[in-house]
């Protein structure tokens, strides 16, 4: 484990294995200073046990400093579930997780990410009191957390396009997005709705086809939407597609979405830096949905207190973009130097 790519200090890191239903799971505690370690839990099928291990180290880590800089209580931490698991076997597969996320004795949350839904959280429920994500009950806010992802990547965008452009609204502005899901998909009538003009790319055809459709969006080319001739690219498919390639050939002024853990490496945010690029920090711009988490987990998930802890991406945005220009360094440095200053403090 501790020489696994992606330990970082970890504090534990729990390989499971169910026999019964084929389980097979990794829950990464990256810290619990500021509170019990949340972060969903991925469905996914890696190449390896060793690529799925080092996607939940990573994204746990990632998590810490999310949580920290969106001053929910919670530290950093994340599972990966490795797929596929057949749907005869997703029930069992789930209670064994939730098991397994219960032996941890609240150290560890779990909530959804790619490839799990609310349903999903619910059958984990039955097996453990420690998840989120289940439902929005009685008139706060609560289930799915996508669209409060959304509603903070939106602040988060505006704030970019205020600091790279002079402007927040999205008017004219050509939009390339990658990954039409949840965060990605469904914000696309909004943005077309403000007179953006969007490319988009999804691995399914079907879904770029819909979109498109539905929103008068142009398809870009699956390989290179991040290259294309915009001015705002928005990763919101998965993690590693900032390389230092990609930054030194694409043309966007603005890179705001969000994907988790979109730098392959410090120097890709290095280069997007050196190349006058405002990258804003993926971490920061996409705890909308971690903050409805702490909420209704804590059951204070009153709507208009969320939303109005959502809107504050925006302001922490613009706040690291104008250090960041003050300082002369790039913004993903100055968000991992409070959100480590908070974890140490802490
Ligand atoms: P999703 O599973 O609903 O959608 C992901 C979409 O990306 C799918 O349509 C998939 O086909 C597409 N995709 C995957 N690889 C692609 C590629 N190489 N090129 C183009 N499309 C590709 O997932 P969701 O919930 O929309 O999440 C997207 C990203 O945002 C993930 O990185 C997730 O970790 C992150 N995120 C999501 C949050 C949420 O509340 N759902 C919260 C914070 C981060």
């Amino acid at each position: 484990m501790f020489d696994l790519e992606g330990f970082a200090g970890h504090e534990r890191v729990v390989h499971v294995h169910d026999p019964a239903s084929g389980l097979r799971a990794i829950l990464a505690i990256h810290s619990t200073a500021l509170g019990p370690a949340c972060g969903g839990c991925r469905l996914w099928s890696y190449a390896s046990a060793s690529e799925a291990a080092t996607d939940a180290l990573r994204l746990a880590e990632g998590m810490s400093y999310k949580n920290a800089l969106a001053e929910v209580p919670f530290g950093g931490g994340k599972a990966v579930i490795l797929g596929p698991v057949p749907d005869a076997r997703r029930e069992s597969v789930l209670r064994a997780f939730g098991r397994a996320v219960h032996a941890q004795g609240g150290a560890y949350v779990t909530a959804e990410d790619v490839g799990m839904a609310p349903r999903d959280m619910q059958v984990i429920a039955r097996e453990t009191p420690y998840v989120s994500g289940l439902a929005a009950k009685d008139g706060r806010a609560g289930g799915d957390p996508s669209p409060y992802t959304a509603r903070g990547v939106r602040c988060g965008i505006e704030a970019a396009a205020k600091h790279a452009l002079g402007r927040s609204d999205l008017e004219g502005l050509r939009v390339a997005v990658q990954g039409l899901g949840r965060v990605g998909g469904h914000p696309c009538r909004e943005r077309a709705e403000r007179g953006a003009r969007l490319v988009v790319a999804d691995l399914d055809e079907a879904r770029t086809t819909e979109i498109c459709d539905e929103h008068g969006a142009e398809p870009g080319p699956l390989d290179t939407i991040l290259l294309a001739d915009v001015d705002l690219v928005a990763p919101c498919a998965l993690g590693g597609v900032l390389t230092t390639e990609v930054a030194e050939r694409m043309q966007a002024r603005i890179v705001a979405g969000a994907a988790n853990n979109q730098l392959a490496s410090p120097e890709a945010g290095e280069r997007l830096h050196r190349r006058g690029i405002a990258y804003a920090p993926d971490y920061l711009i996409n705890a909308g949905g971690i903050i409805v988490v702490a909420g209704e987990y804590y059951g204070d998930a009153e709507p208009a207190r969320i939303e109005a802890a959502v809107d504050r991406i925006g302001e922490r945005t613009l706040d690291v973009f104008e250090r960041a220009l003050a300082s002369g360094r790039p913004p993903h440095e100055i968000a991992l130097e409070e959100a480590r200053a908070r974890l140490a403090a802490a």
